[in-house]
């Protein structure tokens, strides 16, 4: 007996859509894969790269986890980027986090969750280099305010990765940028933390740390 008969019914639905509008979709994408952006999101399933991008299969390759974190030694995360800064020569490196986030929520409050409380020391990490920023807010104001700088926080991670790194070194175009989603409206927001070179990396950086970094580099 199959199983989830009405997934199946679904995506052969979706698949014929698609080939109404357009024969060779398929057939064309099957030969290579040429995305221009890869984004690094949250793995809620209210935050679909794609949809919220309106782009079709081919155009975004993706990476997903709780709370969108870039974790300096994550393996499975820098593998992801290799392929897609050195392989797919992707332009565009989006980290997306978005409002209301449970992993943000989660790292915020004191209860334990197990397990994933070692995942989410990240996140409590950004909310300790902030602890200035983020004072005297009411609790809302303050979880919204530590998604935005969760993402800021990621986009220098992902920055300050050696494959970032050597992508600029030999000139290649290569833009990392920082958004965050309204999932009560399903609008995206450029956080206007755009980086494109070293140099802007030196600027992120001292904006971030108040000072001349070179700690961080
Ligand atoms: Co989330």
């Amino acid at each position: 007996m199959k199983k989830l008969k009405h997934i199946f019914d679904s995506n052969k639905a979706w698949a014929q859509s698609i080939i109404e509008n357009d024969p060779d979709f398929f057939s064309n994408l099957a030969k290579q894969q040429t995305p221009e952006y890869l984004w690094i999101g949250c793995s809620d399933s209210r935050v679909p790269a794609n949809q919220i991008m309106n782009l079709p299969p081919g155009e975004v390759f993706v990476h997903r986890n709780i709370a969108n974190v870039v974790v300096h030694t994550d393996m499975n995360l820098l593998s992801v980027m290799q392929y897609a800064v050195e392989v797919l020569k992707v332009k565009h490196i989006i980290v997306c986090g978005h409002y209301g986030c449970g992993g943000v929520k989660a790292a915020m409050d004191p209860d334990e969750h197990g397990l994933i409380d070692n995942w989410l020391r990240h996140i409590r990490d950004v909310g300790r280099f902030n602890a200035l920023k983020l004072q005297d807010m009411d609790e809302d104001t303050m979880i919204d305010r530590m998604c935005e700088l969760n993402v800021v926080e990621q986009v220098s991670n992902v920055c300050n990765t050696t494959i970032v790194q050597h992508a600029w070194k030999r000139g290649a175009e290569l833009c990392v940028h920082g958004w965050i989603y309204n999932i009560e409206n399903g609008i995206l927001k450029d956080l206007d933390a755009c980086v494109d070179s070293l140099q802007q990396l030196d600027d992120l950086n001292r904006e971030k740390w108040g000072m001349l970094s070179t700690l961080n580099k």
